[in-house]
């Protein structure tokens, strides 16, 4: 097959950060997705509905003229999150709530000490129909980096999803065949993202001769055994698994720093990558499901109408973008082939 025609798709996870950065993100975005789930790990976070109308209103603004792409906008919990948030969340359209462990990754510092005092907010959740998306990753510092998914299944995720019944929970951009199977044998109303780096890449690249910092992300890139679990689990054409880029853009120096920040940024190639990795699968025909139905059905949305099509033709990842303040950005497949192309949306 040489060319695929899907229904469009939709990003259910990704950083657009704010300011001028959303010149360069959202139409990045819009060029494919008809609608992205925005995580609100903005500095400050975005805590309340107030600051997730207004946050809505500037990404609405960095619309390509013409665009009907929409923002589907999240809340971030805090220890003083209340359940009066979720209820004034809800009466201004947010979708859902995002819940980072405190010190789990970039801009989490405001996230969840406590889980445990949580538990009347995750029922707010589940009584106004929001879904918690979760980080799932623990931060105790002797835990190995390598483990902390598997340890936050193991300590919380499984308790959570079993003592608020009815709550939709999305375990973002998973990394482990634990994860994976800790989904596929979940009951209903639990599902999961994965990421294109997540499906192509493993730990050695990353660290093989050479640490390259831009396959630098959190949840960090695992061994091969789990990139294959993933790999796997999607072609399976599990309804249960979806698309969720975590593109994530950071100034390249902040990457290429002797502490460099977590984070790659795929908006201008994540579709044509996840299509390049159904086609090594032999799952072309799954495709449109992990990206443009699932996700959409999980989160009770219409599915989109239009579609996109894309062809098997080979091009490069820009080494570099500029953002309007000067500053490049190096994003995620720099100077490397995609076979497949964008055609038309
Ligand atoms: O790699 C990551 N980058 N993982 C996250 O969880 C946050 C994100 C960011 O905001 O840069
Ligand atoms: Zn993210």
């Amino acid at each position: 097959m040489n060319e695929i025609t899907i229904i469009k798709p939709d990003d259910w996870h990704l950083h657009f950060r704010d300011q001028e950065m959303l010149l360069e993100t959202v139409p990045a975005t819009a060029r494919c997705f008809e609608r992205a789930v925005v995580m609100p790990n903005l500095m400050p976070p975005v805590t309340t509905a107030e600051l997730a109308v207004a946050y809505r209103e500037r990404i609405l603004a960095a619309r390509p003229a013409g665009s009907s792409f929409t923002p589907v906008m999240t809340i971030y919990l805090t220890d003083k999150t209340s359940v009066q948030d979720i209820k004034d969340a809800k009466a201004a359209g947010v979708l859902a709530a995002k819940m980072y462990p405190a010190g789990a990754t970039t801009n989490s510092d405001s996230g969840v000490n406590s889980l445990e005092s949580l538990y009347p907010v995750f029922e707010a959740l589940a009584d106004n129909d929001m879904l918690l998306l979760i980080h799932g990753e623990v931060t105790q510092k002797h835990i190995d980096i390598f483990d902390r998914e598997k340890e936050f299944i193991d300590q919380h995720m499984v308790k959570i999803v079993e003592r608020v019944p009815n709550l939709k929970v999305v375990f973002e951009h998973i990394t482990t065949k634990d994860a994976a199977d800790f989904v596929l044998a979940a009951r209903e109303g639990v599902a999961a993202t994965i990421t294109p780096q997540h499906l192509m890449l493993n730990r050695n690249d990353m660290l093989d001769g050479g640490i390259r910092p831009h396959n630098y992300c959190l949840p960090v890139l695992k061994r091969s055994t789990h990139q294959e679990a993933l790999r796997a689990v999607v072609k399976s054409g599990s309804h249960k698994f979806f698309l969720g880029t975590d593109s994530a853009p950071h100034a390249k120096h902040r990457k290429e720093s002797d502490c460099g920040c977590a984070g790659c940024y795929s908006a201008w190639s994540a579709l044509e990558l996840y299509t390049q990795v159904f086609d090594e699968l032999g799952a072309l025909d799954k495709l449109e499901g992990f990206a443009s139905l699932y996700g959409a059905d999980f989160y009770g949305l219409p599915r989109n109408t239009d579609t996109v099509t894309l062809v098997r033709e080979a091009w490069e990842v820009p080494t570099s973008i500029m953002l309007s303040t000067g500053e490049p950005i190096v994003p995620f497949f720099a100077g490397k082939q995609v076979a497949w192309k964008l055609k038309s949306a």
